[in-house]
């Protein structure tokens, strides 16, 4: 039998013939690009679990064996590796970097790490308590007042592109610093030009101007670990924001700066605050690892299993898998004795051998153990989103890039209106 390459659909006794289009690991999509135009009818998806919004060579996901790959290579190849700002310029560029591409880019990362001085004023404007998700997202935004020659993204050349990404990344990683110091009513501490990209963000949160952090290589090589595990994974809910944001031709600061908004709630990036809430939760109310996972099959229940499921992955995600292997290795540095880890693992157990979550394909997702090793790093749980949109700003920038290089259409979805009919306008006066 040959391989089909369209596929029909008939509606009443109209029908469409509609081209199938097969990406690189052969996924199959039917290309309905003129059902409305020949039919009048429009597909409707909530949650968008069966569209495809655009073609992409940055990430493959095949979520039925728990793969995931960037530019075609493998995520556990990068692991012990890797350093997050090489894979930042493959996601961003498409190859690895050679030599000179990655010198030049960590000048820039470098020349660009600090905020303009009037930004800083603008952090004094925040509450102590603003979430620092909020301050993110605004000060991404304010960057588009001090870079205004990036603004147009029709004008920007390819090398004042690479200036942009660099400029973002190095910047977004200040800003969170930045936000947790303002938090804690410290100063601030500049960035040092010594000090590779994950070994300078440790020193501007933690230093303190009488007593300089010491970085440990092993705490750094764990936090750029978990820096390339977030850096990109494919459509998900804030890389979508980033591109339909994107594709309006809004500049890349207020793309990214609507991704961070897109990641913050509890089922996206929010997620690792939400889990440690959890642990907490079952650790302090005296819970066992069966009637927690009893209570989250419970409907009438509010409580959920967090840093469990994911719209894509029905297998192991493998980011969980390789932060787990980490964890133990990461408290025995930071000499910490965490016992959430051990009600993490006894969750996971417990569900991994449970029918509702072995029939509805849940397992643990990035998030499950990234709280746990952020909390023993010493980073804050209000931060803990922060440290996601840091991570993940590389896949934005890629998919922004990818987005705008291909010159496509502005996002615009239809809906299927359910509304009054058409009715008359009453005049106040006349209304009961
Ligand atoms: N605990 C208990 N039940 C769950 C869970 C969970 N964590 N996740 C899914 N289910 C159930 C859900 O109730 C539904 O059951 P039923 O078929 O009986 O109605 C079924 O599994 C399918 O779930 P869904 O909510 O329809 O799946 P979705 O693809 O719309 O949502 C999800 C995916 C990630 C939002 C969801 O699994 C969830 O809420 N998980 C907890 C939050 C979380 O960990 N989010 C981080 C995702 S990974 C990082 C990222 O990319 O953001």
């Amino acid at each position: 039998m040959s391989t089909p390459d369209h596929a029909t659909i008939t509606i009443g006794d109209q029908s469409l013939d509609c081209p199938l289009v097969l990406g690189s690991e052969n996924e199959v999509g039917i290309d309905i690009s003129q059902l409305r135009a020949q039919t009048g009818a429009i597909t409707l998806d909530p949650g968008l679990g069966n569209t495809g919004a655009c073609k992409s060579a940055i990430t493959y996901i095949d979520g039925e064996h728990g793969i995931l790959r960037y530019r075609g290579i493998p995520i556990e190849e990068f692991e012990n590796r890797a350093n997050f700002i090489e894979v930042a310029w493959l996601l961003i560029f498409g190859h690895l970097p050679n030599g000179q591409e990655q010198a030049k880019f960590s000048e820039l990362l470098k020349s660009n790490a600090h905020l303009h001085e009037s930004m800083k004023h603008q952090f004094e404007g925040f509450p102590i308590d603003a979430p620092p998700m909020a301050v993110m997202s605004a000060m991404i935004n304010s960057l588009a007042c001090f870079h205004p020659q990036f603004l147009e993204p029709d004008d920007i050349s390819e090398e004042a592109f690479t200036e942009l990404a660099a400029r973002l990344l190095s910047k977004v990683r200040t800003i969170a610093a930045y936000a947790y110091r303002h938090s804690r009513g410290r100063p601030f501490t500049y960035p040092d030009p010594k000090l590779r990209y994950c070994a300078n963000f440790l020193h501007m949160m933690f230093s303190q101007p009488y007593d300089q952090y010491l970085i440990d290589p092993e705490i750094e090589a764990a936090l750029n670990l978990v820096l390339i595990l977030h850096a990109d994974h494919e459509q998900n809910c804030s890389t979508s924001t980033v591109r339909v944001v994107g594709s309006s031709k809004a500049n890349l600061f207020a793309s990214c700066a609507a991704g961070v908004s897109a990641l913050w709630g509890p089922l996206h990036g929010g997620a690792n605050v939400a889990v440690l809430d959890m642990l907490r939760e079952i650790h302090e109310g005296g819970m066992n690892a069966e009637h927690a996972i009893a209570r989250a099959k419970d409907k009438s229940d509010p409580f959920r299993l967090f840093g469990f499921g994911h719209r894509v992955y029905k297998n192991y995600d493998p980011r969980a898998k390789i932060l787990k292997k980490h964890c133990d290795r990461v408290l025995a540095l930071c000499k910490a004795n965490d016992p959430l880890l051990d009600i993490a693992r006894a969750l996971e157990e417990t569900a991994l051998t449970d029918s509702y979550f072995i029939d509805r394909k849940l397992f643990p997702n990035v998030d499950f153990y990234s709280g746990i090793i952020f909390r023993a790093l010493g980073i804050p749980e209000n931060m803990f989103t922060v440290m996601f949109s840091i991570g993940r700003m590389p896949g934005w920038i890629a998919h922004w890039k990818e987005q705008h290089d291909e010159k496509g259409r502005i996002t615009r979805p239809r809906q299927i209106y359910t509304g009054p009919m058409k009715t008359g306008y009453t005049p106040r006066e006349k209304r009961s």
